[in-house]
């Protein structure tokens, strides 16, 4: 039976080829795509999610639109790495699928209700409101989310929007503090991990070589992004940070890491956002998330071409 998932996420080109690997994957059952605020603003990450599911030919995907800010700051987006629209890059024509008229955070609420306890993972590749909100508003189904796995934070490479905190808890750190808190199994991906899947030359190359549109877009959209990183880091290609987190469900042994405790930072101006991730155990604070530290990026480029390539 496949795996059931919700993708909550605020689309950005490497959310897209999280959302595309998804699809693109028969062991996975994704219920419904949630966006939220955060590379670009809620009007755009909605009607993003909404082309990628046409890009796919998966029009059935049901696409939600969820918080448009943070749960008390006010919105930070990430234009100059994602471009004006968030999927600059390529042409792009308008989606002609619907929106769902139910908010996202009803929609992750009434999903959670309704499905056993333990069979709905939450996928998160944004800041972390939705979650957070639909946490506080029905606290009775923190204990039935089978797992989370989300992209945040950073240990070793501390930070890329400030010098101390990753873009998605950044943007909402109180959101991602009270999930971080919930107890829920947590699955983190932290730059750690994100920024040693590099879109080198060959890699998207690879996924040019599908000759398909799905891998012609991928190619033209990392093309877009990686020219922020690439200048901004001196390396050979961008971080693919979202679809590691997809990767981890499909093939777990691609990454490894430590069961630590995670804190976010939320008091101080300095540091606000960081993932204070207890990676040495220097502390007795309780595990409470797997924080991801290594990636087998062959395996994941190759694992990521050859899904694409269904599509
Ligand atoms: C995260 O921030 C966004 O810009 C990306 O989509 C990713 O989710 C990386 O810090
Ligand atoms: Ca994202």
């Amino acid at each position: 039976m496949a795996r059931k998932i919700i993708i909550d996420t605020d689309p950005g080109q490497d959310d897209a080829v999280a959302i595309l690997l998804a699809l693109a994957s028969p062991e996975l059952e994704v219920l419904g795509i949630t966006a939220v605020a955060g590379n670009v603003p809620l009007a755009l990450t909605q009607k993003n999610a909404r082309i990628v599911c046409e890009l796919a030919g998966r029009t059935d995907i049901p696409v939600y639109a969820g918080c448009d800010t943070p749960l008390n700051r006010k919105l930070v987006t990430a234009e100059h790495v994602h471009g004006k629209t968030g999927l600059d890059g390529p042409q792009l024509s308008a989606p002609t699928m619907a929106l769902q008229p139910e908010h996202a955070v009803d929609f992750i609420i009434n999903t959670l209700r309704r499905e056993p306890a333990g069979t709905v993972t939450l996928c998160v590749l944004g800041p972390l409101t939705n979650i957070a909100t639909a946490f506080r508003r029905a606290p009775e189904i923190i204990a039935k989310v089978q797992e989370i796995v989300l992209m945040g934070g950073a240990y070793f490479q501390v930070g890329n929007i400030t010098p101390t905190a990753e873009f998605n808890i950044y943007v909402d750190p109180e959101a991602a503090a009270e999930v971080f808190a919930a107890g829920v199994p947590l699955v983190v991906m932290p730059l750690d991990v994100t920024h040693k899947a590099l879109t080198t030359q060959s890699r998207v190359d690879a996924f040019r070589a599908l000759s398909t549109p799905v891998g012609d877009m991928v190619a033209a959209w990392t093309n877009f992004f990686e020219r922020f990183d690439k200048e901004k880091y001196v390396s050979e290609g961008a971080p693919l940070h979202d679809p590691c987190v997809i990767a981890y469900l499909l093939q777990p042994d691609l990454f490894t890491g430590r069961q630590v405790n995670v804190m976010v930072e939320t008091g101080s101006d300095l540091t606000l956002g960081m993932t204070v991730a207890d990676w040495w155990r220097v502390t007795k604070r309780a595990p409470n998330a797997m924080f991801m530290g290594d990636i087998n990026a062959e395996g994941f480029f190759n694992l990521l071409t050859n899904r694409l390539a269904r599509l």
